[in-house]
């Protein structure tokens, strides 16, 4: 059963936060932190239980198939292919797969870009000290800046002979989205290769791997795609995947790696050869909750639409950003609707603390977070566009008892 067949009480509706019947906050601005899980997710995941509950060993052919479903679906929300998918436990856990597994040569050059979250810094530093690599930092205000300039001083980097460039496809704390495609181009021009973290874009802003060249890139499912922590997905463009060296392979990443357990005497070994594909990084068992409650949101995304999605939360943002700017603030979001995610993240008038604002923000019901200083909302679907003027009241509360 897949939660699309749940029928239409379970379906999902722009502005409406009927799946979500426990939430607390009075308006739930926190999908760029952690999302809640909806019904269907919660009952997806009582299935997974019950099943083996009820079922045992017996219950495990059953979520097998459901997470090459699963892959199905996330082929479709990024224009891959399912056999270019594997599933991980988290971005940082796709991040590290191609950090340890990618053909390094001692010397070979990493840029990186300094004001990342560092889920996409840390793994390709451990690399650099495990394989001899130098990491090279660009600043990602200079994204922020324009185009033109974030690509040119790239390509300067790019000429002193880079291997990988890993880049978020938007940004955690200003929502900007990266010009991912332009990104590729050049890497590709300069015999670079390009590593997405997608995290903060992909089930509400529109990611394609192949029109826009990317060659690796991982997404947990905690965020955007609205399932639960645990989860996330890593895809290896087919060009890309043969030439991968399968460090972090298991028992599960062998060809025919399971048979053993099923098919009699003889066929326990250990010289099968591990998959050239991107399913590699699946060595052991998986969280099967987890997947099943990624396939339960997936479904709803799919049902409404990213572009739609995208659309509709930038029209909350539409009605927060000049409401707030009007108040002090100052707005990160990119004039070019082109460079918009589903994010905003404001600065706050002169001499007011960020922290204490937001506390008191949340405290009033407005969930909203904080990173690395920046007030940022991150409305998603069940988000309604009436729900901008609690933001703002909240806001004004807050504003007048500092
Ligand atoms: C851009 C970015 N990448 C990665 C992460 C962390 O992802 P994960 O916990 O799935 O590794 C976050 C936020 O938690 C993020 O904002």
């Amino acid at each position: 059963m897949t939660s699309t067949d749940l029928g239409p009480a379970s379906a999902a509706r722009f502005g409406d936060r009927s799946l979500f019947p426990g939430l607390e906050a009075r308006v739930y601005a926190n999908h760029a932190a952690i999302s809640p899980p909806s019904r269907p997710v919660v009952e997806a995941v009582s299935r997974v239980l019950a099943s083996y509950a009820t079922r045992g060993a017996s219950a495990f052919p059953t979520w097998m198939d459901q997470r090459a479903r699963l892959k199905g679906k996330l082929a479709r929300l990024i224009g891959a292919r399912a056999e270019d998918l594997g599933l991980v436990q988290s971005t940082t856990r796709g991040v590290n797969d191609v950090a340890l597994c990618f053909p390094w040569r001692a010397g070979d050059r990493v840029v990186l870009f300094e004001g990342e979250f560092p889920a996409n810094v840390t793994p390709w530093q451990r690399a650099a000290a495990l394989f001899g690599l130098e990491v090279v930092f660009l600043p990602v205000a200079d994204l922020a800046a324009g185009e033109g300039p974030a690509l040119a001083r790239l390509e300067a980097e790019l000429l002193r002979g880079a291997r990988l460039v890993a880049v978020s496809a938007v940004e955690f704390q200003t929502g900007l989205r990266t010009p991912i495609a332009a990104m590729s181009a050049l890497c590709h021009a300069h015999g670079a290769e390009l590593f997405v973290d997608a995290v903060q874009a992909c089930g509400a802003t529109p990611v394609d791997v192949v029109a826009s060249g990317v060659d690796y890139l991982a997404c947990g499912g905690h965020k955007w795609m609205m399932a639960v922590e645990g989860t996330g997905f890593l895809y290896v463009s087919p060009d890309r995947v043969r030439a991968l060296r399968p460090s972090v392979a298991g028992w599960l990443s062998h060809e025919d790696g399971i048979g053993f357990l099923f098919e009699g005497p003889g066929r326990l070994r250990y010289d099968r050869p591990v998959r050239a594909k991107a399913d590699l990084v699946e060595g052991g068992n998986l969280n099967a909750m987890g997947f099943a409650a990624m396939e339960a949101s997936l479904d709803l995304i799919l049902a409404l639409g990213v572009d739609a999605i995208h659309a509709h939360a930038n029209a909350i943002l539409d009605a927060l950003e000049p409401a707030l700017v009007s108040r002090g603030f100052t707005s990160l979001r990119s004039p070019d609707p082109a460079r918009r995610s589903a994010i905003l993240g404001v600065l706050p008038p002169e001499g007011v603390s960020v922290v204490t604002l937001a506390a008191a923000v949340n405290a009033l019901g407005v969930a909203c977070s904080t990173p690395d200083g920046v007030l940022r909302f991150s409305p998603h679907w069940p988000n309604a566009i009436g729900e901008v003027r609690g933001i703002v009241d909240a806001v004004d509360e807050a504003l007048s008892a500092l």
